[in-house]
Parts: C-alpha cells; structure tokens; sequence
C-alpha cells in the first residue's frame, strides 16, 4: 500500500489496488516524448545539485517558469551555495524575492536553509519522506527535489499534472478535494517508471505546461492522445472539474405594501447595498439570516410595522401575502411581504424619503425588478418590468 510521506496514511479513498494501476506504456510514451520535445534548457536543467534544484522547485511553486528565471539567476549571484543562504540576513533573502510573491516560500526557504545546515550538515537528504519535514517543502516538491538531485522514484502531483491525469483517466470530481488527490496520488505513483525517473518527471511537467493546459489544449500533439479518456468523451475543456462554489447564504425580509385607495407608499434606498438608489417598499426590520427553526416573535414584528406606518396614518387591516425569492450575486433573499390597507391617512413631517405612488404609475417606477413584479402583478397594472435589480 502507498503510503504518505508526511503522514505515513495509505493513499487511495476508493478502494483501487495499486497493482491494478500500473502501466508500463504511459511512462514509456512520456519519456519518449520529453526526450524528442520537452524542455532541456532550463536553468535548473542539467545539474544534481539539490540546492539550485530545490531552490527552483520553491521558486516555481505558483509561479510560472517565465516569471522566475531571472529571479532565479539573481538569487544564486547573492546566494550561491545553501550556507551562504543559511547565514544571510533575513532582509537580504526578502529583498531577492521582492515580486516574486507568496513571500511565506521566502522565509520558509530561509528556515529550511537553517535546518538543512543544522541538521544535516548542509546537505540535502535524499529521502522524499526527509524532505517533506523540511519547511516549505511538500509532498510534491520533495519528490520532484529528490527524483532530479538523485534519481529517486517519487510521484509529483502538482496542479499540471493533475490536470493531465485527471483528464487521461477520466477522473471527475475537483481535484483539490481530499478523495480526488488520494486517487491522483495512487495513480501517479503506480504510473512511475523503473528508471529514467528524471525524464519522465519533466516530461509529466512539460506536458501539462506546454500542451495539456487548461484552456486550449494542444491535443494534436500530446503523446498520450491515444489513451486520452477527457478526449474519447469530448470533456477535455470539463476536466479537471472546477471547484464547487460554497452555496449562497439565505437571508429574509419582509416588505410592506402600504396602500390608500389607488395609492402605494414607496421608501428611496439607501444609496450604498442592495437596491441602493431605487425606490422600494418600506423594510421590516432589515435582512436577517435565514433560519426556519426560528419564527420571529409576532409581537415585536406588530410594533415594527405599527412604527413604520404610524407617520403615515393608522393601520385598517395587515395581510400577509405568499413569500417569493430573489437571488443576488453573494446570497438569496426570502421576501414576505404584507398588504397595509391604511383606515385614516396623515400628512407626515418629516419624512422626505417617502412617496405616495398613484398604482397606475408603477410601470415606470424605478423600482427594483422583483418589487415591481410584486406591485405589477398585485395591482394589475401593466407595465415594462426591469430587466434586473
Ligand atoms: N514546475 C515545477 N517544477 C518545474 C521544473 N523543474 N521545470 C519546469 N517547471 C516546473
């Protein structure tokens, strides 16, 4: 069974033997593929020394190799051996990863730079399991650190290589999720090769970098077309599968529909929140969440509305009408509103932000879209709703 390096859990949630996974021919076909067009040139190509090489893995965590080549280059003309890290002040170390971002990989390379000397006498281990107690370095990274500085055979699942498993094999599901990476994890490390583990790492990486990117694939020339399952089934710009967006909080309001004779009582909106700057009804004590288990107390609701209607005359009848929903961009909105049949009008004083509507006029009221659809349809007045509100 596969296990974690940093937590020592079997990986793989579903069941899947690894030994059912193994795959000679995936391996041999990136290989293949790297060798003839993968990328050879790179700065951190071409050496076995574990500082340049961890260096760049840290530096390439989040950030594109375009935008971390020169840093790359001026970091090691300041920096050039991991003792000379170790001993560095840590404003220095900021200071040449200044725009680079993510600025936690900074101090934790410093630290780990600290550890490495202390603890193993400025010498990387080998071992992924080692690295991966290291700071700043993960299970990924520290396969990727120990197959390119000596050979080990480790799986890398950073988000390009998920991307290109996910979509070779189908997999659905966010990858980010906990079961998605446990099946990913058990694949990448069933599908490693028994040697050439340093091609074949590359090659994972350039493939998803250069060919199987998120958007516009270039499918046509990915070695591994002919086993692609994202492709047979035409979901390749599906997959990987985005993340679920966490469902919208529900909040509630009631709305009163104030009326005297063909007369309608409308409230102007404050300019900032929803509906700022439109007409509307007047509002029942705010929004508040959302919550069946608790009923709003009907006496202190009866005060609300007997306050907000006493400036405008005394209360004939309140009838509760049916509830509908609104949804805006970051949460729902369940609407009550109340039908407020005035026994005797007033003239207030001092209540500018309020106006009697004649029902005939709704129509072009600026009202927001699901309140005029409210007044529209309980008039029967035809008009033009808004197209949004
Ligand atoms: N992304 C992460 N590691 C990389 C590497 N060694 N080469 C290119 N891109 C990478």
């Amino acid at each position: 069974m596969v296990k974690h390096p940093k937590t020592g859990a079997a990986a793989g949630a579903d069941g899947q033997r690894i030994d059912d996974l193994i795959d000679p021919d995936f391996s041999a076909g990136v290989i293949e593929w790297q060798k003839k067009h993968g990328r050879h040139l790179l700065p951190w190509q071409n050496t076995r020394d574990a500082y340049r090489i961890w260096l760049s893995e840290i530096m390439l965590q989040q950030t594109q190799v375009a935008a971390v080549i020169p840093y790359y280059g001026r970091f090691l003309i300041r920096f050039p051996d991991l003792f000379s890290l170790a001993a560095a002040p840590a404003d220095a170390v900021m200071s040449h990863w200044s725009g680079l971002g993510y600025y936690s990989r900074a101090r934790n390379l410093h630290r780990c730079a600290q550890r490495v000397v202390a603890e193993y006498g400025g010498v990387f281990p080998a071992d992924p399991a080692l690295l991966a107690e290291l700071p700043g370095i993960g299970r990924s990274t520290a396969a990727a650190i120990a197959a390119f500085s000596h050979g080990v055979r480790a799986a890398i699942l950073d988000a390009n290589v998920k991307r290109v498993l996910v979509r070779v094999f189908g997999i659905d599901g966010y990858p980010g999720a906990k079961p998605v990476e446990d099946v990913l994890w058990l694949r990448a490390q069933a599908l490693l090769p028994d040697s050439e583990i340093e091609a074949y790492t590359q090659g994972l990486m350039d493939l998803g970098a250069t060919l199987c990117t998120r958007s516009k694939p270039a499918c046509d020339r990915c070695p591994l077309l002919p086993r692609c399952a994202a492709h047979a089934s035409d979901r390749v710009e599906l997959l990987p599968m985005r993340k679920p967006k966490p469902a919208l909080p529900h909040k509630q309001t009631a709305l009163l529909v104030i009326t005297d004779a063909d007369q309608v009582l409308l409230q102007q909106r404050p300019d900032s929140g929803i509906w700022g700057g439109l007409l509307s009804l007047p509002e029942v004590d705010g929004q508040t969440a959302l919550d069946p288990a608790q009923l709003p107390d009907p006496l202190q609701f009866a005060q609300s509305v007997a306050r907000i209607v006493a400036p405008f005359g005394s209360i004939g009848t309140c009838e509760q009408l049916p509830s509908f929903s609104h949804g805006f961009t970051h949460f729902k909105l369940q609407v009550t509103p109340y039908r407020v049949r005035l026994a005797r009008r007033l003239t207030p004083v001092g209540q500018d932000s309020h106006v009697w509507y004649a029902q005939s006029q709704l129509g072009g009221a600026p009202l927001p879209a699901p309140v005029k659809k409210l007044l529209l349809g309980l008039f029967e007045v035809a008009g033009t709703p808004l197209q949004s509100g």
